[in-house]
């Protein structure tokens, strides 16, 4: 069942192209138009929405903070993401013009679930983001939007965050063509350039022999850091909680702009530390502020490994590494970006000889609050 690969989770990696693909498939009509039939919240009621709160735990928190910027860029509705097991316990504002979105693979975590159950009492809309036919989670909800990850085996989620991804997507474009204004007119391009994206992934995948080389040589490393700004800082986060859920070093994610604000202070000598760099392409010229981080950290003698697209020749001077990804349009590159650090801690972890599929203390679905 592994599909000639060692681990699931390697498995599960090479799986992204079809889990974007197949969470895709079918979510547009001949003319290109989102179709969303199966989500049961009316029309009207969608265009009431004046707030979207996302609920989720851990890489699917993460995903939902990708899917701030997105969502907001697209629909100009306030979005919020919150940690289901704080949100639950910390009187939140919701009414019946709320949008309650939860985000599991599993649709079992219990965190989620009591968020979800609490929102629907306070009269919230919610709608359910998951990877499992008929778990709790969608039952639970008014509507669901399936992810078409195929079943996610590895404790460590790799294929259903990428799918997360992807459904908030056409999440963001179907209210945006909904609701008209600005962006409506958009969603039929940013839907062909999703549709570029499994392709994309596929050729990443084929060139991460470096990587896994580097993290073979990290093998003793104690501390790693990652920055990123805008959509790149939730993936600085998630290549943070993957090497620690994997490998069992500390790491931390960073905002990019954080630096300055304190986490410089950690910079000696070797520290390594991944920085995902926005495309040239991002607006408010955040590519330029990020190889200035860059710069700052390795005039401090940070060991950098610099995740940049092809072509981004501004990043060669202050990076130890470069890690290539394809192009993409901006608010798409996480797609791509979480791609090298996945496969580093899955390197790092098989170099320290540990149990990729199943770490220590974690399991799969976390059913208890
Ligand atoms: O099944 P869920 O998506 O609700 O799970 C949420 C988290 O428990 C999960 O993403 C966890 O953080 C993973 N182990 C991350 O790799």
């Amino acid at each position: 069942e592994k599909g000639g690969f060692d681990t699931f989770m390697e498995k599960e990696i090479f799986d992204q192209p079809d889990a974007v693909r197949d969470t895709l498939l079918g979510r547009t009509d001949s003319e290109g138009r989102l179709a969303l039939d199966e989500i049961r919240i009316s029309e009207d009621g969608l265009k009431n929405i004046d707030r979207i709160t996302i609920v989720a735990c851990g890489t699917a928190a993460y995903a939902g903070m990708v899917a701030k910027y997105a969502l907001e860029h697209w629909t100009r509705i306030p979005v919020e993401v919150a940690l289901a097991h704080e949100f639950r316990y910390c009187d939140p504002i919701v009414s019946e013009r709320t949008l309650v979105v939860s985000i599991s693979q599993s649709g079992e975590t219990m965190d989620t679930l009591m968020a979800v159950k609490h929102a629907r009492d306070l009269g919230a809309n919610t709608l359910s983001i998951c990877n499992t036919h008929g778990a709790t989670i969608p039952r639970e909800s008014d509507a669901v939007l399936y992810t078409h990850a195929g079943p996610e085996i590895a404790v460590a989620s790799t294929k259903a965050f990428l799918a997360q991804i992807t459904a908030c997507y056409v999440l963001g474009l179907y209210l945006a063509q909904l609701r008209g204004g600005t962006y409506a007119d958009d969603a039929k391009k940013v839907m062909t350039e999703l549709q570029e994206m499994p392709a994309k992934i596929d050729e990443l995948l084929g060139h991460l022999d470096r990587v896994r080389e580097i993290a073979r040589f990290m093998a003793d490393t104690r501390s790693v850091l990652f920055l990123g700004r805008n959509v790149g800082y939730p993936i600085a986060m998630e290549g943070a909680l993957k090497l620690k859920e994997l490998a069992y070093i500390h790491a931390e994610g960073f905002a990019a702009g954080e630096l300055k604000h304190g986490p410089i202070a950690l910079i000696d000598a070797g520290q390594p530390v991944f920085i995902v760099v926005p495309g040239p392409d991002t607006p408010h010229g955040l590519h330029g502020k990020v190889v200035s981080n860059i710069q700052e950290i390795r005039a401090r003698g940070a060991r950098t490994l610099v995740i940049a697209e092809e072509g981004d020749e501004a990043v060669v001077p202050f990076a130890d590494e470069v890690i290539r990804i394809p192009k993409s349009a901006p608010l798409l590159a996480p797609l791509l970006a979480i791609v090298p650090l996945q496969v580093f801690s899955l390197e790092l972890s098989t170099a320290k000889g540990l149990d990729v599929d199943q770490p220590r203390n974690l399991a799969k679905s976390v059913t208890v609050e």
